[in-house]
């Protein structure tokens, strides 16, 4: 939150009423980052019918992503990283002919929704003991419903 905030302020100056531009987005690569990495820790489609039609051998010594369950917004920012290096590692909108369309339209939407979430606002959080569990219910929700608390935020120029 503090690193997106300071991109935030940073880039948007304070002028919160201006809204997001696609060249603002390529100045907050944090942000975008954020959303990758959200997205790769709780993926929201879990069901894609994949069927293996031939052998897919992974061997043992080869690692998809470093510290897979650590939350890394970092690890999307080094273009020389093994997540960078390996784009179809990351499944989270399907690979091949018929990767999601909505991929680009998506991941904005997210960073906006949060860059505006993060810069307006303070956040709290009511950390249940069904905050970390997961609910299917066709996509991904925080077992407790994601107990949050918004209220104004001053932007810092
Ligand atoms: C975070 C949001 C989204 C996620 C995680 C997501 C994920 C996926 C996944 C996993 C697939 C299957 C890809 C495959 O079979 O290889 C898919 C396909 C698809 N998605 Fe999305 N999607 C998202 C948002 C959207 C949006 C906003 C739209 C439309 C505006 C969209 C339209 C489609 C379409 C049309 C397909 C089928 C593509 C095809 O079969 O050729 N998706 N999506």
């Amino acid at each position: 939150m503090r690193k997106i905030r300071e991109e935030q302020d940073r880039v948007r100056g304070g002028n919160l009423e201006r809204p997001i531009t696609l060249e603002d987005l390529d100045e907050m690569p944090y942000l975008r980052a954020m959303v990758k990495e959200t997205l790769r820790v709780k993926p929201p489609v879990t069901m894609v019918p994949y069927k293996t039609t031939k052998a897919f051998p992974i061997s043992d010594d080869y690692t998809v992503f470093p510290d897979p369950d650590a939350f890394k917004p970092e690890r999307w920012l080094d273009e020389n990283s093994s997540a960078n290096q390996n784009p179809r590692n990351y499944l989270v909108f399907g690979s091949g002919p018929h990767k999601c369309i909505g991929l680009e339209y998506a991941m904005m939407n997210i960073a906006i929704v949060i860059a505006d979430a993060a810069a307006m606002c303070e956040w709290e959080h009511e950390v249940t003991e069904e905050s970390e569990k997961v609910a299917i219910i066709a996509t991904l929700f925080p077992k407790d419903g994601c107990r949050l608390r918004f209220s104004p935020r001053q932007a810092r120029a």
